[in-house]
């Protein structure tokens, strides 16, 4: 006799083909709401042990893994604005001191542009530099932009290969400078030296060989101007844009303030001559501006002679 319970229930051995559904999908699918009914008609896969049937599941007794799942499943938010960029420190304002303010000696100034913190130039600086040459009414002040590396690394003037070719230039144009260094090469026999204060418009170097900023030459410009009523120079070579425009305060060209004379308003009253050049780093770049250069030198020199006529 057949037992009918056994009867009717499938065939034990016979393949099952439905689809099967992995614990975890069946705990995917009762989460968002499919009932156990629909889930019954998947087949469970072959797991070494037996598991409670999906539909008595409690979301608190999902399997570890799937718990796992909806803990470490980042949750899906609404696109967030971009973090807020921290925003540059504003530029320090420079001090901008009056030539009133400043000491009454070369060697006061001197030491006072030693110490200076009027702009942020001081913070990267190894040595300011004032200037150096003839402190005692030179016949030369001779103005730059800014110290470069070699000058900020002594605290002197026209160090490096611009510096070189400057002196190299002005010394062929019967212009040595009288005072310079102690182990200058010694003057050849019949050169009349020329007295000369070397300095810039602005004492500290900037990073990166950058031109000087307007905020620089303004916090400079005190000192330069105290320098030059201390100094009393008969004359004023000013070489480069930048500083000719300062010192002129004129946004005219090189190419245009270069070859002339202009008369420079010192700030005790004088009138003095003054020259503007091409700087001698733009001479290395530009070697073909030289000529203008050595017209610009016969100027000086003219001058100088001129001068030593009187
Ligand atoms: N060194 C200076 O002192 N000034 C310049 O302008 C360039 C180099």
């Amino acid at each position: 006799m057949t037992n009918p319970r056994t009867s009717a229930s499938p065939d034990q051995s016979a393949p099952d083909n439905r689809l099967a559904l992995t614990p975890i999908q069946r705990a995917w699918l009762a989460e968002i709401g499919v009932g156990s009914d629909v889930l019954a008609v998947f087949r469970r896969p072959d797991r070494p042990t037996a598991e409670p049937p999906q539909s008595e599941l409690q979301p608190t007794q999902r399997p570890q893994s799937v718990q796992a799942t909806f803990r470490s499943a980042p949750p899906v938010r609404a696109p967030q604005p971009a973090p807020e960029q921290p925003k540059p420190a504003p530029a320090k304002q420079p001090t901008v001191v009056s030539i009133d303010d400043l000491p009454a000696t070369p060697e006061g100034l001197h030491e006072y542009a030693l110490q200076c913190q009027a702009c942020e130039l001081h913070e990267q600086r190894h040595h300011a530099v004032p200037g150096a040459g003839d402190v005692q009414q030179p016949q030369w002040l001779v103005v730059g932009e800014a110290p470069g590396s070699a000058d900020d690394r002594v605290g002197r003037p026209f160090q490096g290969k611009p510096g070189e070719l400057l002196r190299a230039m002005l010394a062929a144009a019967g212009l040595q400078a009288s005072l310079w260094q102690a182990d200058e090469a010694p003057q050849p026999p019949g050169v009349k030296p020329v007295t000369m204060f070397f300095t810039n418009v602005v004492k500290c170097r900037p990073l990166g060989n950058r031109p000087p900023s307007d905020d620089h030459i303004a916090a400079c410009s005190a000192l330069l101007h105290a320098q030059i009523q201390q100094l009393q120079p008969a004359h004023v070579l000013v070489v480069g844009r930048l500083a000719a425009q300062a010192l002129l305060n004129t946004q005219t060209p090189l190419e245009e303030l270069r070859g002339r004379v202009h008369q420079f308003a010192a700030p005790d009253g004088r009138t003095l001559p003054l020259v503007v050049t091409w700087h001698p780093a733009t001479l290395l770049v530009h070697p073909h501006r030289k000529a203008q250069a050595w017209e610009d030198l016969a100027l000086v020199r003219n001058l100088t002679q001129e001068a030593g006529k009187g």
